[in-house]
């Protein structure tokens, strides 16, 4: 797949199977991706823990309040995303310029995530509604937990939408 047919074919997965488990070397080349994904200043300030089995269920559960993301137990690997420290060069410039670089580097992370999982024939959804204080717990974690990526395979009826964005009009402008 190139990058355009990867953006094409990306999209949020309400549906796993939860019986097929990722394979194991495609959740490395996943991680390798993340790996590899730019950061102001090349700080980094994030942390994986990929959670599978009962801890990925458990994730799942902190993700379910008020009635959401209630198919997130049936994926069988949580990412959780939880933020590091910034290094100083980026702190610094964060504070001088008033720009919240860790929040970017956590979303362009989890696109590198999304993907490189897309790109393997794997299913993702980012989520962002979760209990952080729960999922700290779950994993030993001592920074906000900020996204939890769920991964695994859709099911068979789970097919691809037309995405609904804005036109090219509204979300661009060119200037000279
Ligand atoms: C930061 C962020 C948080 C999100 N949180 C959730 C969530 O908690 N639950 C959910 O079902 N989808 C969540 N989504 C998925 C978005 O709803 C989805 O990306 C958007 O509607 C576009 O649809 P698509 O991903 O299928 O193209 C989140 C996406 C992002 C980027």
């Amino acid at each position: 797949m190139n990058f355009t047919e990867i953006a094409k074919n990306r999209q949020s997965c309400r549906a796993y199977n939860p019986n097929k488990m990722v394979e194991q070397e495609k959740l490395q080349a996943i991680l390798e991706s993340a790996r590899l994904s730019p950061s102001a200043c090349n700080g980094q300030p994030y942390h994986i823990t990929v959670c599978t089995g009962k801890s990925a269920k458990k994730v799942a559960k902190a993700t379910e309040g008020l009635g959401m993301n209630k198919f997130a137990t049936q994926a069988p690997v949580m990412l959780v995303i939880s933020e590091m420290p910034y290094v100083m060069t980026a702190g610094t410039g964060a504070k001088i310029k008033h720009n919240d670089y860790r929040s970017i580097d956590i979303g362009i992370l989890s696109a590198y995530i999304t993907c490189e999982a897309t790109a393997q024939g794997l299913s993702t959804c980012i989520l962002g509604w979760l209990d952080d204080a729960k999922i700290r717990e779950i994993c030993d974690l001592s920074g906000q937990v900020r996204l939890v990526i769920t991964l695994g395979y859709a099911k068979d009826d789970d097919k691809l939408r037309t995405k609904k964005r804005k036109s090219l009009d509204e979300l661009v402008s060119f200037i000279e």
